[in-house]
């Protein structure tokens, strides 16, 4: 039977979802070496939380995929194609959630989601009413469409930027720290959203993130990344079983309030 009536304008059977292939990356900025042979495939379909501290290189690997850095040496396809060939990002729809959204502030919410198709003429404006009214919908924005960015929350301008991200029915969505900065029940909708998407849209998704509910609750596979090697590749049942005290320490840090630091505090107040 077909589904006309709830069938959504992202139609998944015109954008098959892509993997990509990370082969041996190594990444050096001057004698400053931030990926150290990096091998991992992300299957077509999936989710993909890469994890790892602060400066790990986590943001660098993602820039590689989108084309932003080259390899020092090393390859990264996306499909079959190379990742840092400019016409790749022509032939296949990456989306790039970024951190801090990265709207364009003197335009409205429905404008910022609307420029990316008017500027490739991909639908006519009734066209693209359809797309970015059922882009917000999804993420519950339908009241904000006239909304300037400064006039929303910090979840809100989150959840425009993937809003602004479906409607270039991406094949590869990528995110970075999509939950940074908000508070637990805004994180969790965000992941519930993630893993939605990949449902309804059987997209290829990349999460890079710091919170490791996200990883453990909505993740095909985790990968670790430390001082830019890939510590391990795994789903999240098996992370819970990890022995290596690097991996542990990482995701159940504890804080230590015997610290005679702490002491002092006490006793200076
Ligand atoms: N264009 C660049 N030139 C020189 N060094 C860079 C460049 N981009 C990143 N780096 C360095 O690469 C390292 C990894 O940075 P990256 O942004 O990938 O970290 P990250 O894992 O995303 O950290 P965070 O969790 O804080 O976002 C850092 O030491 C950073 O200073
Ligand atoms: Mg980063």
């Amino acid at each position: 039977m077909s589904d006309h009536h709830t069938r959504n304008p992202f139609t998944a059977e015109e954008s098959p979802a892509v993997g990509v292939t990370i082969e041996n990356l190594n990444k050096s900025f001057g004698s400053l070496t931030v990926l150290k042979d990096v091998s991992l495939q992300i299957r077509p379909g999936e989710i993909f939380v890469l994890m790892g501290p602060s400066g790990s290189g986590k943001s660098v690997l993602l820039k590689h995929i989108v084309g932003l850095e080259a390899p020092t040496s090393g390859h990264v396809s996306v499909g079959t194609l190379d990742a840092s060939d400019p016409e790749t990002r022509e032939d296949v729809r990456m989306a790039l959630v970024f951190q801090a959204g990265a709207l364009f502030n003197s335009l409205s919410v429905y404008d910022n989601l609307a420029l990316y198709l008017r500027e490739h003429r991909l639908a006519d404006e009734a066209g693209i009413r359809e797309k970015v009214m059922g882009a917000l919908q999804i993420l519950s924005l339908e009241g904000a469409a006239q909304k300037l960015p400064a006039e929303l929350s910090g979840g809100m301008r989150k959840r425009v930027a993937i809003a602004r991200a479906l409607v270039m029915e991406p094949q590869l969505l990528l995110y970075d720290e999509p939950t940074s900065e908000l508070d637990p029940v805004m994180a969790a909708t965000i992941s519930e959203i993630i893993a939605s998407l990949r449902h309804e849209y059987h997209v290829t998704s990349l999460v890079v993130s710091h919170d490791r509910d996200l990883a453990l609750n909505i993740a095909d596979r985790v990968g670790i990344l430390m001082g830019g090697e890939l510590l391990t590749v795994a789903t999240p049942a098996e992370l819970r079983q990890n022995t290596d005290p690097r991996i542990a320490d990482f995701l159940n840090p504890s804080i230590d309030l015997g610290n005679p630091r702490f002491k002092q505090l006490e006793t200076a107040s």
